[in-house]
């Protein structure tokens, strides 16, 4: 029923803007899915300054586990003429920042602390074979994310700060962008950039269905969070761990036990 639903939206949305620039149509045509994506419970947490540690922690696995993919494909791919014009490594790159924020939130060994729900692993799935297959649709992905972070991007991180009570900006360098002055004039040189990739008919087609495919995966990233949450522990120390069935079994004794303690000792 997606699939369907993608088509139609692509069809109506090709009717009425297909002379216009990429841009443009990319952002058009995700109209309808920008405003699902930030609207999930995830996002409105998120802009009500609710947003908790635990929730922040288990976003930034995901979203390692997406730039890692995202960033590699652009790196493999930089010479395509359909990545290398929007290829800015050094203005936009997110891997080392987050990195830098796992280290910060989950201490030196965070790499064995990474937890990515199904749907982050099927997001960076279509991104790899993308990668391979059709290196162009990549733009479609570069756009959804790196335009999404210097726009939305910008205002959340200022909330997480204050949500999450960090002293300093340590633990959110995912949202700065050093090599960005200006988030605006910036967003203009990339639109102009991604006007520039000469694409086919086929191909622009194609790149527009994989933006909306792009924000779905983010939604459905996003949404996969009710769930983790429930599967997950934070303790005190910020260690974030999985809840087994072993681990559940342990606590529902130890509960057990502490509450046939008091019961004995109120006797
Ligand atoms: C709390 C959640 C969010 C808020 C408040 C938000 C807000 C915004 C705002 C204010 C803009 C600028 C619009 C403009 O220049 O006309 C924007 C642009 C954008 N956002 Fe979001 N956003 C959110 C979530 C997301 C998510 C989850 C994604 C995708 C993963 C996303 C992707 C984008 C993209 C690609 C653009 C650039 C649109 C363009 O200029 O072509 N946003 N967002």
């Amino acid at each position: 029923r997606q699939n369907r639903s993608l088509k139609t939206q692509t069809k109506r949305f090709k009717l009425t803007f297909s002379l216009k620039d990429l841009s443009e149509q990319i952002k058009q045509v995700t109209k309808e899915n920008h405003v699902r994506a930030e609207n999930t419970e995830l996002m409105l947490s998120f802009q009500r300054g609710q947003v908790t540690l635990q929730q922040y922690k288990l976003l930034l696995c995901s979203l390692y586990e997406i730039y890692q993919a995202l960033e590699e494909e652009m790196d493999r791919n930089c010479n395509h003429p359909g990545v290398a014009p929007i290829y800015f490594p050094t203005e936009l790159a997110r891997l080392e920042a987050i990195e830098k924020d796992l280290e910060f939130f989950f201490g030196q060994d965070w790499r064995e602390k990474i937890i990515v729900p199904a749907a982050t692993k099927r997001y960076c799935h279509r991104l790899r074979q993308i990668g391979k297959e059709n290196p162009e649709f990549l733009i479609a992905h570069a756009y959804t994310r790196y335009l999404g972070d210097l726009s939305g991007g910008q205002v959340l991180g200022r909330i997480a700060q204050k949500s999450m009570s960090l002293k300093s900006s340590e633990g959110l360098s995912f949202f700065a962008f050093p090599g960005v002055s200006s988030p605006n004039l910036f967003k203009q040189l990339y639109r102009s950039r991604m006007n520039s990739v000469e694409l086919t008919e086929e191909e622009r087609n194609g790149v527009l269905e994989e933006a909306i495919m792009a924000f779905e995966f983010n939604i459905q990233v996003q949404n996969s969070y009710a769930w983790l949450q429930r599967e997950t522990m934070l303790f005190k120390d910020g260690t974030l761990i999985k809840r087994t069935p072993l681990l559940r079994m342990v606590l529902a004794i130890f509960v057990a036990l502490a509450t046939v303690s008091m019961g004995i000792y109120a006797l």
